[in-house]
């Protein structure tokens, strides 16, 4: 069953079927992604939410094709435009990624060589694509361009900088620049602010949702924050121990949350009617599971407060209780 909020396939940038992911480790293979299905139309958002360790990471990795040496596709196909990207062949995706297909990562500071500056990163992108044949001024004001979309003050400044002379924030932006510099169809966020101050966190949120909507992107946006996906997606996967547990719009997610596991996650969220009434914050008791043998049935019903007998044993497939709204859980399956 794959998840589609929209009866349309045309406008599809990419559509995950029954994903698998496993990395061979000591103690046996981790099933860090295991069975994903989900899909993203052109321009819309998706966040990609859950606990540290949920999986999250290795799906945008795999997109991209990313993985490590030691990572197993076991199963599954990523169509982004129509092709699956796994069985592209090494040129075939060289063309692909950093053009149509795009990633910002956590860390600005780890993604930026420090012996080259800001200009001489930003053209040897453009170089690889849009600006392949573009004189020297031609690139230099493509570049200062690209800054200004970024929201970066006094560009011509910048290009001339060492990454280490700009803010975490402005690295983000130059990073991001760099990310929309050949017109990516799709870029996908991993935690592209949790590095970051909490005031330039929101900035950059804003910069990501106006992207988005000025050049037709579509994002996928990692974070393991519910608050922080709020602000920036249209759709929101809530994951856990590599596998989606509920998808719906966001306000759905907010507004009616079904399955016990988000409306956990949304008691975790920090509110200022909390703070006054000192009431803190909800932690989810106990942990994620041994990804090399997860429990049977549902994952979650070890930490499940509504688990039932058969939650041991049936793993629960998603169910549409709404139009365009997904939940893996038993206690829906009169509604299947
Ligand atoms: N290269 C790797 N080798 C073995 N296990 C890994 C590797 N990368 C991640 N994992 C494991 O896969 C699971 C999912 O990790 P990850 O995708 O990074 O989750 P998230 O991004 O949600 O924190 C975790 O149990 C993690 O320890
Ligand atoms: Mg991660």
């Amino acid at each position: 069953m794959t998840y589609s909020i929209q009866e349309s396939r045309t406008d599809e940038v990419l559509r995950i079927s029954g994903l698998k992911i496993y990395y061979k480790g000591d103690l046996g293979l981790v099933k860090a992604v295991d069975g994903v299905s989900l899909s993203i139309n052109r321009g819309s958002s998706l966040a990609i939410v859950g606990e540290s360790g949920s999986g999250k990471t290795t799906l945008g990795h795999a997109i991209m094709r990313l993985l490590p040496y030691n990572a197993v596709i076991a199963g599954g196909e990523i169509i982004f435009n129509g092709r699956n990207v796994l069985s592209l062949s090494k040129e075939e995706l060289r063309k692909l990624r950093g053009y149509r297909l795009t990633m910002v990562f956590q860390e600005p500071s780890a993604a930026l060589n420090p012996v080259f500056k800001i200009g001489s990163f930003l053209k040897d992108v453009l170089k690889k694509g849009k600006g392949a044949s573009m004189s020297e001024s031609e690139l230099k004001e493509e570049m200062i361009s690209l800054l200004r979309k970024v929201r970066i003050p006094s560009p011509e400044e910048v290009l001339n900088k060492y990454p280490h002379e700009l803010s975490g924030g402005m690295k983000q932006r130059v990073l991001i620049a760099a990310a929309i510099a050949n017109g990516p169809d799709l870029m996908i966020a991993d935690e592209p602010t949790s590095a970051l101050d909490v005031s330039v966190q929101a900035q950059i949120l804003k910069l990501l949702d106006e992207l988005r909507a000025k050049m037709g992107l579509s994002l996928i946006f990692i974070t393991h924050n519910l608050g922080v996906a709020a602000q920036v997606s249209d759709q929101i996967a809530v994951m856990y121990a590599g596998k989606i547990m509920e998808l719906a719009p966001t306000s759905s997610i907010f507004e009616t949350p079904k399955h016990p596991y988000t409306s956990m996650l949304l008691k975790t969220i920090p509110t200022i009617r909390r703070e006054l009434k000192k009431e803190g914050l909800a932690a989810i008791p106990g942990s994620l599971p041994d990804l090399t043998s997860p429990p049977p049935g549902c994952r979650f019903h070890p930490r499940c407060p509504m688990a039932m007998e058969d939650c041991r044993k049936v793993d629960p497939e998603p169910i549409e209780v709404e139009k365009g709204h997904f939940v893996s859980c038993l206690l829906y399956r009169d509604k299947a």
